[in-house]
């Protein structure tokens, strides 16, 4: 698997800074926090940090423009009930993801990115929309991850491409089927666009992350390994959100270092899951996955923020945790071989490509 470490773009620049307060990449920024102390602050002090607005770009905060979502409304988080109906779908559409897999082929291998799509997304939609029956689920899930696919052009391209161009009239056309589907269901909570925003953001991260965590698993012994252990070790070493901003609404101090008025801070979780305050074990040894870390009970898991933090903090962490920590479960009771080098893809937070892997054990399903 390729290491973050030897990435290059904006990953690389990122772990490659001095680690010795705010860094500033560019002459004019953008800004990097580099200490738990200031992301904390960039991530709970509203009154001097808002949050970039544009949702069709959110995926790549870091290419801010600098506009702000001021008056954003905040997502409650998902009350347990919720969690354990989407965790209740994800088990059964996983186990249906799998038997449903080409088994004619011999050896043909799984794609954890293409297998995760449908279960995570009826998962997340069932937590978040409670009234739809099976169907209308089923539809609505699919319409949120068309959006997500025809937004991935968008939100990778080097420039924002133009109104009328054809990557934004096909995010505008998906955009608008999911707004209409939702805007047809009685008594919904809140505007549209809000659970729409929702919905993306709960189905794109977590394929990623469970996309991840298999290619860990499948590329390390995983004798004796916990599964939340598991779990915690791939949102340190690749959570998806590696990186999210701010944008400054006055000159503010952060650890000394004055930044000015309208600037970019960045916040990087996996920057600040490469401080060895934050994690047990050798410092030497903190690039590798080990997830036996974690199970001596030394250091509290998720100090370097993978669900953020402050009121913009992840609403749908639980079920986040109940989703990957099923699939640990699920991945650590086989034995999971990659079939190919894992790369890093940064065009929208980080997610491995290709991720295919092959069970071992015999237990590949048979018709
Ligand atoms: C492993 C799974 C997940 C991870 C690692 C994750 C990570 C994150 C992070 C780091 C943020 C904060 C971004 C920022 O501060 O700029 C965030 C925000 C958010 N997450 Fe998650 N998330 C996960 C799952 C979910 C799920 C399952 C849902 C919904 C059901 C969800 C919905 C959201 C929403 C709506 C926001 C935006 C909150 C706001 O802007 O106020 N996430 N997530």
């Amino acid at each position: 698997m390729d290491s973050a470490e030897s990435a290059g773009g904006r990953l690389g620049a990122v772990l490659l800074s001095p680690r010795s307060g705010v860094v500033a990449l560019g002459p004019h920024g953008p800004w990097l926090t580099t200490t738990p102390d200031q992301a904390r602050q960039v991530l709970t002090d509203v009154s001097g940090f808002d949050f970039p607005g544009d949702v069709t770009r959110s995926g790549d905060l870091s290419a801010s423009r600098g506009e702000t979502r001021s008056g954003h409304l905040v997502f409650p988080p998902l009350q347990p009930e919720a969690v354990e109906r989407g965790l209740a779908v994800f088990t059964t559409e996983w186990e249906a993801a799998i038997s449903t897999h080409d088994p004619t082929v011999q050896g043909e291998p799984y794609d954890a990115m293409l297998l995760l799509r449908r279960p995570v997304a009826r998962s997340t939609t069932s937590a978040v929309l409670p009234s739809l029956d099976r169907a209308d689920r089923d539809q609505v899930a699919d319409l949120v991850l068309s959006w997500i696919d025809a937004l991935a052009p968008v939100i990778a391209a080097r420039r924002p491409p133009r109104r009328w161009s054809r990557a934004r009239r096909t995010e505008r056309d998906a955009r608008l089927a999911l707004d209409d589907a939702l805007a047809a269901i009685p008594h919904l909570d809140g505007p549209p666009q809000m659970t729409a925003t929702m919905l993306a953001a709960g189905i794109q991260v977590p394929i990623a992350a469970g996309a991840w965590l298999l290619a860990w698993l499948a590329s390390h012994p995983s004798d004796g390994v916990d599964p939340v252990s598991a779990v915690w070790e791939t949102l340190r070493l690749t959570p998806p959100t590696w990186i999210t901003a701010r944008i400054t609404t006055r000159e503010v101090d952060l650890g000394g270092q004055r930044v000015p008025s309208g600037a970019v801070v960045l916040v990087s979780p996996l920057l600040l899951g490469r401080l060895h305050e934050l994690v047990p074990g050798d410092p030497d040894g903190l690039p590798g996955f080990d997830p036996h870390r974690w199970q001596s009970g030394v250091q509290r898991p998720g100090a370097w923020l993978p669900f953020g933090a402050g009121p913009h903090a992840c609403p749908g962490r639980h079920l986040g945790m109940a989703l990957l920590t099923h699939l640990a479960a699920w991945g650590l009771s086989r034995t999971l071989s990659l079939t190919e080098r894992v790369t890093i893809d940064q065009s929208r937070g980080i997610a491995p490509l290709p991720c295919r892997f092959t069970i071992a054990d015999g237990r590949e399903p048979v018709r």
